[in-house]
């Protein structure tokens, strides 16, 4: 924080990214603030998911994507979309959770520590440490303790979601994303995620994709809307829901169009 305005912890500076010849990012730029919760909305299709994709690279899982433009990453000033960056090293420093939970066939403490795996590290008593702290963080630890070797696939809809949040912040990362996280839940399984997103940006930065408009309203602390691949406006939320500057976004948010 200087002077009442938060720190940028990333910075997303004309963004162009196809599939194929399909252009579906038009020239993004926007600040990500550091402890923040900041979400996208918009109609479907918009390219919220490919946005939020291009953070920790998942498209290049695939060939004939293209990017144009550059992710900063601070305080190094780092380019995400570098070329000379090692994809599975972004994917540990920005976790990405998904709308359907999608834990892995494995004991839920194997899931935890998969990406402390992954990253080569062999000491027991850290990996077991890291479990119970990323389970505490992600507020499953007391409903899990006493079965940690349980596949995680007995686990609920609500709970398994909170895991892939758990197996997410196990490799301490710096941005969490999250495409909409609660719209395979029921309610009261959503309102647990929403305080836990709520309580997660005390230590890390959020970045939500969301189609419920209050559950935006709610956690966020900046709005981006997005429409036709275009990123229309940008703000912090209760202003972008108040007083929005674009007849596009106030006519999404009051709902005069989908
Ligand atoms: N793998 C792909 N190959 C080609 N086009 C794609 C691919 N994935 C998405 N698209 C297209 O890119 C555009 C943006 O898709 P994206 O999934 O980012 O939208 P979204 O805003 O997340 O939508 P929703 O709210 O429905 O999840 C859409 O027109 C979609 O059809
Ligand atoms: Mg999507």
């Amino acid at each position: 924080m200087i002077n009442g305005v938060s720190a940028k912890i990333a910075d997303v500076q004309n963004l162009n990214f196809s599939y194929g010849e399909k252009q579906v990012l038009k020239s993004i730029s926007m600040p990500v603030y550091e402890k923040k919760v900041t979400a996208l909305i918009g109609p479907s299709g918009c390219g919220k998911t490919t946005l939020l994709r291009c953070f920790n690279r998942m498209h290049d899982l695939y060939k004939t994507t293209y990017y144009e433009g550059q992710i900063l990453l601070y305080p190094k000033g780092l380019n995400i979309l570098g070329r000379d960056l090692e994809p599975m090293e972004v994917r540990m420093r920005i976790g990405m959770v998904f709308q359907k939970p999608n834990p892995f066939p494995k004991s839920i403490a194997e899931n935890v520590a998969y990406g402390l795996r992954i990253r080569g590290i062999k000491k027991n008593s850290f990996i077991k440490d890291k479990i119970e702290e990323s389970l505490k963080q992600a507020g499953l630890w007391d409903e899990v303790k006493d079965r940690l070797g349980s596949s995680a696939q007995m686990l609920s809809g609500g709970q398994q979601q909170r895991l892939c949040i758990a197996r997410a912040l196990a490799t301490e990362p710096e941005i969490l994303l999250l495409d909409e996280p609660t719209s395979a839940l029921d309610p009261i399984s959503t309102a647990h995620i929403e305080e836990l997103i709520v309580e997660l940006k005390n230590r890390v930065t959020i970045m939500m994709v969301t189609h419920n408009l209050h559950q935006a309203a709610r956690v966020s602390d900046y709005t981006g809307f997005m429409f036709m691949g275009d990123l229309v406006e940008f703000g912090p939320t209760n202003e972008l829901f108040t007083n929005p500057l674009d007849q596009r976004t106030e006519n999404y948010i009051t709902g005069r169009f989908g």
